[in-house]
């Protein structure tokens, strides 16, 4: 027999009682969660802990002994014929082994046993009771047991059959209870979003709250308005039908007209189900919807029967979660950050937490608008989400947390860097700086130009512009091309080794693409796709320069907010400057076709002494894409010899011959 629990035990487990009870109402009945799921899970985790050590400390009302919180008084209520239970999750590679182990183990089987891997949606279980093909009753999955009837709601929702059909062998059963989730878009979540800020409502904190509070409306046809979906994974009871394998049901559900997740797969022994999870890890943020996770099931029907449930989940099924995209911590300090276009971005400094496989420091706040709306203080406990490769965000504050000692932020009415005033253009919610010179937006504007979809300039880290740009060394990205071994041997941590490095790289640099160097400009709303679609419409940088509004406008892709955009960049006389030194250095550009290509057709080109701001390949290259030659040795039909620093023997031989000698600065205005 198992020894009682010492009091201090006793009163954390009704500590996690408590806690896990007051979080599942919020996240079920209210749709309003204070902690992150994972924060949930490790409370469960510490309880289940806590209850297997000590049997003892189990309550009837303990949350593990559960499934979810009772469903909200205003709609009506249905039992489920079958409870819906929930799933146990496995957060590594040895919780998928154990539970293949165990499977086996119980089922008796020593060979690799067949699995059916599903995305695991994260949105709303819903039932659907469809009797001789008409849908009659569709309810949420409540506390498992009961749920809320929201029949109106669900036949709002395109993907959900009204009607069942009969395709192929497919007989129609007279009664089926179909099992699924009911999910938003992820775009479509940020559409609501945003609309709902512009309606002054609080937006949803992510796609599955926005599922769950547009399926909760007493009015259907305001869920009419929000893009639903529907993915069936399961069924409760079926009159008259016998099906082998969870595979066979799916394929007999999709014959029905009813929506099966394409990524489902059928996979045999747990390897394959291991490399299930890797694939859909990495095809998760291309995914048009949010899943957490996969779940892997047994596909035989007689060997789930055999396998049978638990209290709160069925022993044939695992739920693989993926590392978690959102979490709680708590905000040290916020500082505002000047970006190239001299926008200031409020950001949070953060206790550090491991979010989506790395240790996250810092996330932004966006602007004071945000601050405001989500009331977001200094010292506040929040949590934060971070999608894909997106800068982690803000979700909400945990106010429970309060303390009282927070405090509130307002953004400054002048640039934290340089002091000049701050203004909100008309339309906008940022900030920005007026003064295009401010080092933080110098050193901004050239880590892009050095970036890597940008000239990729290796070697030159942000650290080092930052120094130049503080030195006053650089006060553009046309600067760089002016740089000399002198000056950068001068640097802090610079060896002559490195500096020649740099130089190499920024040399290198000038061989690019048109599209590369329309967005290492910086243009505001020129990302790299749209520079590739400028590149491509006007051909060269003169014509690009040279375009109107009315051009640009002509253009499919091309908005009015590009346009003007464009145009203002090249009109602007600092820019031009800018453009015309980087040209006359030497920038050559792939897919510019502007310079005439016959340009240089006939003439004979050589080469003599070092040229400052190309090298020898690069000149030769230069001439011969505008049709000129290039050779060797001066000869009567050397058209010119371009002479750079300490001109060798091929000079004398030119003024010997009578043929043309022009220095480095004539060349380049040549070319
Ligand atoms: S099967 C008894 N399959 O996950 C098995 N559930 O944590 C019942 N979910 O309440 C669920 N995608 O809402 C199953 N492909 C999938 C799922 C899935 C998402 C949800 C479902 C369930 C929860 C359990």
């Amino acid at each position: 027999m198992s020894e009682a629990a010492p009091e201090a035990l006793r009163r954390r487990a009704a500590q996690l009682r408590e806690a896990l009870h007051k979080h599942s109402y919020l996240y079920h009945a209210l749709d309003d969660p204070e902690i992150s799921d994972a924060e949930y899970d490790r409370l469960m985790q510490e309880l289940i802990d806590l209850e297997s050590r000590y049997p003892d400390l189990i309550t009837p009302d303990s949350p593990t002994q559960r499934v979810g919180a009772p469903p909200l008084e205003k709609f009506e209520t249905i039992s489920h014929s079958l409870p819906m239970l929930s799933l146990e999750n496995g957060f590594d590679e040895e919780d998928v082994m154990a539970f293949d182990q165990r499977v086996r183990r119980l089922l008796n089987i020593d060979m690799d046993l067949v699995y059916v891997a599903e995305p695991k949606m994260d949105g709303v279980a819903v039932e659907l009771v469809y009797e001789n093909g008409e849908l009659t009753v569709a309810s949420t999955r409540g506390d498992g047991f009961v749920g809320e009837v929201i029949t109106p709601n669900i036949k709002t929702i395109r993907s959900v059959p009204i009607l069942l059909q009969k395709s192929g062998e497919a007989s129609i059963p007279a009664r089926i209870e179909v099992r699924g989730e009911v999910f938003m878009r992820t775009d479509a979540f940020r559409k609501l979003n945003q609309q709902r800020l512009q309606e002054g409502e609080p937006p949803f904190a992510n796609p599955r709250n926005a599922a769950a509070g547009s399926l909760r409306q007493l009015d259907s046809r305001v869920t009419a308005k929000r893009p639903l979906e529907m993915f069936c994974y399961g069924i409760g009871i079926i009159s008259d039908m016998k099906f082998r394998s969870h595979w066979e049901l799916m394929n007999f559900l999709k014959a029905l007209g009813l929506r099966v997740n394409p990524y489902i797969k059928k996979c045999t022994g747990i390897d394959e189900v291991l490399n299930y999870y890797e694939d859909m890890a990495s095809r998760r943020h291309r995914l048009p919807y949010e899943i957490d996770g996969i779940v892997i099931k047994v596909d035989d029907l007689e060997y789930q029967e055999r396998l049978g449930e638990k209290s709160r989940s069925p022993r044939w099924a695992l739920a693989y979660k993926f590392v978690p995209s959102q979490e709680t911590t708590r905000i040290i300090d916020i500082d505002v950050q000047v970006g190239r276009t001299g926008a200031l971005t409020p950001v949070a400094h953060l206790e550090p937490v491991r979010l989506g496989g790395v240790i996250v420091k810092r996330a932004t706040l966006h602007n004071q608008d945000e601050i405001t709306k989500k009331d977001i203080r200094i010292g506040d406990t929040v949590l934060i989400q971070r999608a894909g490769d997106v800068i982690p965000e803000v979700v909400k504050v945990i106010t429970g947390k309060r303390t009282g000692l927070e405090k509130g932020f307002i953004m400054p009415d002048t640039c934290p860097v340089c002091g000049s005033p701050v203004l909100q253009p008309k339309d906008e919610v940022v900030l920005r700086c007026i003064n295009t010179g401010c080092p933080a937006q110098v050193k901004e504007r050239i880590k892009h130009f050095a970036s890597r979809a940008a000239l990729n300039i290796e070697g030159l880290g942000d650290k080092l512009i930052s120094q130049m740009v503080e030195k006053r060394i650089l006060k553009s990205y046309a600067d760089l091309f002016d740089l000399d071994l002198e000056t950068l041997k001068g640097l802090e941590r610079m060896a002559e080794k490195s500096a020649r490095n740099v130089l190499e790289a920024i040399n290198k640099s000038k061989h690019t693409t048109l599209a590369r160097f329309i967005y290492a400009l910086g243009i505001r709303h020129v990302g790299e796709h749209t520079a590739t679609v400028l590149a491509q419409k006007f051909k060269s940088l003169e014509a690009l320069m040279a375009a109107n509004e009315e051009d640009l406008m002509a253009i499919k892709e091309i908005g009015p907010e590009v346009s003007q955009s464009v145009v203002a960049f090249f009109k602007n006389p600092e820019n031009k400057k800018n453009i015309h030194r980087i040209l006359r250095s030497g920038l050559v550009l792939e897919g510019d076709e502007t310079v005439q290509k016959d340009k240089l057709a006939g003439l004979t080109f050589v080469l003599t002494g070092t040229l400052n701001s190309m090298t020898r390949a690069q000149a030769k290259q230069r001439i011969e894409s505008l049709g000129g030659k290039v050779t060797n040795s001066v000869s009567r039909k050397t058209s010119y010899v371009v002479a750079g620093r300490e001109p060798g023997s091929k000079l004398d031989k030119a003024k010997e011959l009578g043929v043309s000698i022009i220095d480095e600065e004539t060349f380049v205005k040549m070319l």
